[in-house]
């Protein structure tokens, strides 16, 4: 990515910093792979900064909320509600009557008890929501454990053996319409074979439906498209082509049945860097640290999963290598961005990006310690 690093010396730091002309990019490599009866709802918990909202918006895609303030954030954004899909374990009413009122265009349902408030909330406003199961298809992806949502151990969806018994129920109900059924395996997968697996179960599943004269209009089978987090350079677009192709060919639809995909990281992941500067260069007898004004409240990943987000020194790229912790400055031991970690060599000062920071960077950033949050830079201001 290019940084516009002479504007960023003007610019208090840490902020974080999105390249809309590679979000433009990575959204036509999406358009250009669909199916005509696929459509991609955009994962809004990945990254819900306006312009970037905006930007998604002008694309034509839909999007999936998984909150009330998601929604409303859509909406504000100019998402057309029927557009807007709702998932979540744990909708309040609040939030349910807000979706009702908007007329979004699906709400995921996780339970049963879920599905009788709803249908109460939406009779109670003479109207019917439209709803898709979401059915945990005990399918496991191979990703990190605190990101992977389809097993029976996890809290997420209906039981598939539960599925036949909820249509049913749903079906009596007045207030509601089923329209379909939705699945989401994880995130930051790379094996398109678990994707495929996740195709035999759905086809195994619609086989069972179909034997009890059940037909549904769309299969909403989630996200969880990953990026390459090591060479971000190289890869700035996620490979779209292979991810599509492998539903095209996995997935046997029923006449006119639709397929929904609620991509997050895939789309914005690659756009996003957090720009931070350099505070502090000290060693140790066996360490030296990089202590950077970013911390763990800007950007949690690395804390919290481990993950890694490439460092680059934007202000001498040049410079003999060093290796370095480079740390941030909360109270935390955890507040680590990167151990031993080889670089340019940095003085205080100097603006340093971590990549691919685009999904779950801002969105996920807290006050803790009492600090502002970071604020949003596009390449277009
Ligand atoms: N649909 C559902 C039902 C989801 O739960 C998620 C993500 C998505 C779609 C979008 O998944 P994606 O395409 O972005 O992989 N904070 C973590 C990721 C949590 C993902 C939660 N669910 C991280 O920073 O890696």
């Amino acid at each position: 990515m290019n940084y516009p690093t002479n504007r960023f010396q003007q610019l208090q730091t840490p902020f974080y910093y999105y390249d809309l002309q590679l979000l433009r990019r990575t959204l036509s490599e999406v358009k250009a792979h669909l199916q005509p009866n696929f459509h991609v709802h955009y994962a809004v918990k990945a990254c819900a900064t306006p312009a970037v909202l905006a930007e998604i918006c002008r694309a034509g895609l839909g999007c999936d909320c998984v909150s009330g303030g998601e929604i409303q954030a859509c909406l504000d954004a100019g998402f057309p509600a029927d557009r807007i899909v709702y998932a979540g374990v744990g909708k309040s009413d609040r939030e349910i009557n807000l979706a009702l009122e908007a007329g979004i265009q699906c709400f995921n349902v996780e339970s049963l008890p879920e599905l009788d408030i709803i249908d109460e909330l939406a009779q109670a406003k003479g109207t019917v929501a439209r709803i898709a199961f979401r059915i945990n298809p005990n399918v496991g992806a191979h990703t990190h454990a605190n990101i992977t949502t389809g097993l029976a151990e996890n809290k997420f969806g209906i039981d598939m053996q539960d599925m036949l018994p909820a249509i049913r129920h749903a079906q009596s109900l007045r207030g509601v319409e089923l329209v379909g059924l939705h699945f989401h395996i994880g995130s930051q997968i790379l094996e398109m074979n678990d994707f495929q697996a996740l195709c035999g179960r759905i086809n195994d599943l619609q086989d069972t439906l179909e034997a009890e004269d059940i037909r549904l209009q769309s299969i909403n089978v989630g996200g969880g498209l990953g990026v390459d987090y090591e060479q971000p350079d190289e890869h700035p677009v996620p490979n779209f082509r292979d991810y599509f192709a492998t539903y095209a060919r996995g997935l046997e639809l029923r006449p006119g049945q639709e397929v929904h995909f609620e991509l997050g990281r895939a789309i914005v992941a690659q756009c996003g860097s957090l720009i931070t500067r350099v505070l502090y260069v000290k060693s140790n007898a066996i360490k030296r640290f990089a202590i950077v004004d970013a911390g763990m409240t800007d950007l949690i990943r690395p804390a919290l999963y481990g993950a890694l987000h490439r460092i680059v020194n934007l202000s001498h790229p040049l410079a003999p290598e060093e290796v370095y912790d480079v740390v941030g400055p909360i109270c935390e031991s955890s507040d680590v961005f990167a151990k031993d970690y080889t670089l340019p060599a940095l003085q205080r000062g100097d603006l340093v990006a971590l990549q691919t920071a685009g999904a779950y960077g801002q969105i996920m950033a807290s006050s803790y310690n009492c600090r502002p949050l970071p604020p949003a830079v596009t390449s277009e201001e």
